[in-house]
């Protein structure tokens, strides 16, 4: 009886020593939706692979905070602490572009090589804003092919387009809070449905395999 105590003390005692730091609970936590490898595991649950720490960690700060609001981010969030929000943005930026449709990358596209008459409606919007209502061109601040550009500006490329769909539907409806500079609100008040469906559709299959 002795020796099988002893022997159960032993153990807890290395399972102890061999726990995963709680930070890993925290990924393990948010791989239920997010991958450990940062795919969304479903439609409509954003890709956090490469985005720029910075702003990870300002969203994640947002949902806890309540003023972006989301049920599944909700639940998650609220009460996190700083260090692992820190954590969890620090390990999501630095997973790989590792979504299947990322495999061959494209070069990236700046577009001086392509009149705006040839381009679809999407890649257009993309490359040359739209001039009627003083919008910029959405890779003047997200990048080359929408690569992101850190700290403040998120990667769209590769991006979940129902995702991405919801986000600017939600600056239209002040469901998103403004962000960094505020320019979301305005840029996404110009848009139209179809629009907004065309530059997603664009943005979510750039690295697509050709
Ligand atoms: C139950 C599913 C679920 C879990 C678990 C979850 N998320 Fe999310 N997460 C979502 C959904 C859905 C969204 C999109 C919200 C929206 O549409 O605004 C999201 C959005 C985000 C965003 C915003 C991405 C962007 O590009 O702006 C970040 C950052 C994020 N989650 C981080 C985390 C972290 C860190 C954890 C773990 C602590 C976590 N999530 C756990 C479902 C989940
Ligand atoms: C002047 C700079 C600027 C321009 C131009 C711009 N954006 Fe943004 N965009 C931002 C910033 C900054 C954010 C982050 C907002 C935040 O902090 O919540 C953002 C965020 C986004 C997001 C949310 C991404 C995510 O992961 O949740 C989408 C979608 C988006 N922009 C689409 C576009 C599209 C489409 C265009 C072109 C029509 C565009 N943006 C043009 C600065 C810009």
């Amino acid at each position: 009886m002795k020796k099988i105590s002893f022997f159960l003390f032993i153990l807890s005692l290395s399972s102890l020593v061999i726990a995963q730091p709680k930070h890993d609970d925290i990924i393990n936590a948010c791989s239920a939706c997010h991958g450990l490898d940062g795919n969304g595991i479903s439609e409509g649950i954003p890709n956090l692979w490469q985005q720029p720490e910075a702003y990870l960690k300002a969203q994640i700060e947002a949902f806890r905070d309540y003023t972006r609001i989301n049920p599944s981010m909700d639940a998650v969030s609220h009460e996190l602490p700083d260090a692992d929000i820190l954590y969890a943005a620090q390990y999501y930026s630095k997973q790989p572009d590792s979504s299947s449709r990322s495999k061959e990358q494209p070069q990236l596209q700046w577009r001086g090589d392509k009149w705006p008459g040839d381009m679809m409606l999407g890649e257009k919007i993309a490359y040359t804003g739209k001039i009627s209502d003083k919008i910029q061109a959405c890779v003047a601040c997200h990048g080359p092919s929408g690569i992101g550009v850190a700290p403040f500006f998120p990667r769209l490329k590769g991006q979940d387009k129902t995702y991405l769909i919801k986000q600017l539907n939600a600056w239209k409806t002040a469901d998103r809070p403004p962000g960094v500079m505020g320019v979301m609100v305005s840029i996404a008040v110009s848009l139209t449905d179809e629009e907004i469906n065309a530059v997603a559709d664009y943005f979510a299959n750039q690295g697509e395999k050709k």
